[in-house]
């Protein structure tokens, strides 16, 4: 049913609302909150993030349905190295799984899944089921699932400037051609367009070293929600969020004129 919002069914009606004036091209999303969920519950802390998978799972097929293009899912931080042993190894393990068990499923709904984060420190195994993920599914057309395992921003900067001062060094480079784009175009994101909406649960509100180049625009939503609660009606309401807000990337509101 229409709700005249351009909702219909629970899905943004792209003809009420065209793709690029309602619907993000590109979701990042902070799956926040798996242990407060949990202790809110007197659950061992890694109960919430098994929850998460299963929220991740719903919000694949939400974003799929709603007609996002990249969805890009902050899954483990560079930083999340220093939590106790026992809950980096199930998030590790969570990982393998869902790679395991939910690859296949991606793959016939024409999922393309890509990896970002350093992987010169993660288990041999868990590098080649990275490869065979973003192999299996490279020519895939329907939703991008950028996985953001090992990841850091701050981090990825760092070697896009490694990459460009090595280039420069060698001669391949002047110092002086170095623009935003070329920057860019070393990023582990290259060739993904920037997120146009960002979203984090469970109240916080910081991007804690998320896609801080490619945020440099998007559209920050906080949602009063822990991860293992996040389904389709979350989604959406992000979405319509996003929809409302007046994006002027630097200059004057379109309705304004010039
Ligand atoms: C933040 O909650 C969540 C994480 C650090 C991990 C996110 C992981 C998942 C949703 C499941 C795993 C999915 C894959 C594909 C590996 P938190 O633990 O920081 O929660 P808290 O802030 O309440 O303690």
């Amino acid at each position: 049913m229409s709700r005249g919002d351009g909702v219909r069914d629970g899905v943004l009606d792209k003809g009420a609302a065209p793709h690029l004036a309602g619907i993000p091209v590109h979701v990042g999303i902070i799956m926040d909150g798996n242990g407060r969920w949990a202790t809110a519950r007197n659950l061992p802390r890694v109960e919430g993030h098994r929850r998460g998978v299963e929220a991740l799972r719903r919000c694949v097929r939400a974003a799929r349905e709603i007609g996002i293009r990249y969805l890009t899912i902050y899954s483990f931080s560079s930083e999340n190295w220093s939590r106790p042993v026992g809950e980096v190894s199930e998030l590790l393990g969570l990982l393998r799984r869902f790679l395991r068990h939910d690859l296949a499923e991606l793959h016939s709904a024409n999922v393309r899944v890509r990896i970002i984060g350093q992987r010169a420190s993660l288990a041999r195994d868990l590098c080649l089921l990275l490869d065979e993920a973003e192999a299996l599914t490279r020519d895939n057309t329907g939703l991008t699932l950028v996985v953001a395992f090992n990841y850091g921003s701050r981090q990825e900067i760092a070697d896009a400037a490694a990459k460009l001062a090595a280039d420069a060094v060698a001669g391949l480079v002047k110092p002086e051609d170095i623009t935003p784009d070329l920057l860019e175009s070393r990023l582990s994101t290259a060739g993904i367009p920037d997120p146009d909406l960002i979203i984090r649960t469970s109240g916080e509100q910081r991007l804690s070293n998320f896609l801080l180049w490619q945020a440099a625009y998007a559209e920050l939503v906080f949602l009063p929600i822990y991860w293992p609660e996040f389904d389709h009606a979350a989604l959406l309401s992000a979405v319509q969020e996003y929809a409302r807000r007046d994006r002027r990337f630097g200059g004057v509101a379109a309705r304004t004129g010039s």
